[in-house]
Formats: C-alpha cells, structure tokens, sequence
C-alpha cells in the first residue's frame, strides 16, 4: 500500500503543479497539454510517455486496490464476529475513512476521466483547447461540476493526511515522538499542498479569475 500510494503522490504532486500553469493563461497551459504528448520524441513515440504514466498508474491502482481488500478482509476476520456494542476508536474512524474515502476517491477518478480525458460528462469548450475545455466546464453555470471536484479534494486532502502517516509507520519511521509530530506536520502538509492547490483551479474558474 505504501509504496503504490508513494506513486500516486508523486502524480497528484505534478499534476496538481502543471494545473497551476492555467494561471499562466491559455497558450500556456494549451502548450503544457501539448507538451505532455511529445514528451520524450523521438526516442518515444507520440503519446508514449502518457501510455507509460496511464500504464504505471493503473498497475499502481491494481496493487493499492489489492492490498486495501486484503486488510480490510484481514481485520474482518480477525474480530471475529461483530461486537455487541460497537465503539468508535480512533483507529476505527480513521480506517473508516480510508476505506470509503478512497471508495470515493476511484469514483472521483471514473467521473474525472469521463469529464476532462474523453468529454463524455459536460462536453464543451474548444476541441482544440485543453484550457477552454476546462475552464468552461468549472464556470459558475456549471456550479455542480466545482461542487464535485471541491468534495473530492476534501476527500483527497483526508487520504493524503492519513495515507501519509499509515505509509511512515509502515516503513519504520515512527519510532520517537519527534519523528511521529514530524510525520503528522508532513502529512497535513501535503494534504494542503496538493488538495488547496488542485482546489485553486475550480475555485478560480468558478469566481471569474480565470475565464
Ligand atoms: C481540481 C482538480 C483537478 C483538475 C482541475 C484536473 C484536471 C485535469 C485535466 C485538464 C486533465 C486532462 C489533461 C490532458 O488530457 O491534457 C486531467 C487528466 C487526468 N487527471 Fe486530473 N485534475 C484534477 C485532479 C485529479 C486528481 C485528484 C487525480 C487523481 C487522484 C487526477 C487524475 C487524472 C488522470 C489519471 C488523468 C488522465 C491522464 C491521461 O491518461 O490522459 N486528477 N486532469
């Protein structure tokens, strides 16, 4: 799990850094999406380097949707039966929210896909313009779509937090209170990070900053 979930930060982070050149305005976020298909020509082919990120990605998702069954299987069978009264501990509620937090998170990614890779949800915008198809899509008229990227970053900014302090632990780096505060700091950290600045895009569509 740690090391799949490594992967996708190391995803979110770039992508969430590349969605910030819309603040660069439209040729320059037209010619990122541009770039991104001729990344590695000629030594790849055209589209080559996105088929091995959607590869990776995927092999990833496999691995981390494998592992997150295979526990929470575990810790069904371990309690046994189901308790008779039946109390939240910390651990508990965290461990929920994971589960369907990242059950939300897939559906977010089928929904996202739908909407910005193949334009079957809220098709419009420029064909040939990434930035207008994206833009157009978070416009004010369009207030539900920001409402569904707004949750799931929420979402994303819960997994991240946990995910990242789960990830330390099992790699043995939470062994002194000060390692265990510096992972806390870092998770929120990259909770904010990524999840306040994916949320930045919709956000500045939304309210005219971007249009
Ligand atoms: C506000 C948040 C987000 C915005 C505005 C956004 C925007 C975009 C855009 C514009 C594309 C199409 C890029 C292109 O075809 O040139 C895209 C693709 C994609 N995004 Fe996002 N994204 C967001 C969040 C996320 C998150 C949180 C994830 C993963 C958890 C994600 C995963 C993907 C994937 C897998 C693709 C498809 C790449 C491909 O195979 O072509 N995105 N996104």
């Amino acid at each position: 799990m740690a090391l799949s979930g490594l992967i996708f930060i190391g995803y979110v982070l770039a992508h969430m850094y590349g969605n910030l050149k819309v603040f660069a305005g439209q040729d320059s976020f037209d010619e990122y999406a541009h770039h991104l298909r001729e990344f590695g020509e000629p030594i790849l082919p055209y589209e080559g380097f996105l088929w091995i990120m959607r590869v990776v990605l995927l092999l990833a998702l496999v691995v981390h949707a494998t592992a997150a069954y295979k526990l929470w299987a575990r810790a069904a069978a371990a309690r046994g039966q189901k308790y008779v009264v039946k109390k939240a501990a910390v651990a508990t509620l965290s461990s929920r929210t994971m589960r369907w937090g990242g059950t939300a998170l897939l559906l977010f990614v089928v929904f996202h896909l739908l909407h910005l890779t193949t334009h079957t949800i809220n098709p419009g915008g420029d064909p040939e313009s990434p930035y207008t198809r994206m833009v157009d899509s978070f416009a004010p008229e369009n207030w539900w779509v920001s409402v569904v990227y707004l949750l799931a970053m929420a979402a994303l900014a819960m997994h991240l937090r946990h995910g990242t302090w789960s990830a330390a632990q099992t790699l043995g780096l939470t062994n002194t209170p000060a390692q265990r505060h510096a992972w806390n700091l870092a998770g929120y950290a990259l909770a904010l990070v990524v999840a306040g600045g994916f949320a930045l895009v919709p956000l500045a569509a939304l309210f005219g900053i971007v249009d």
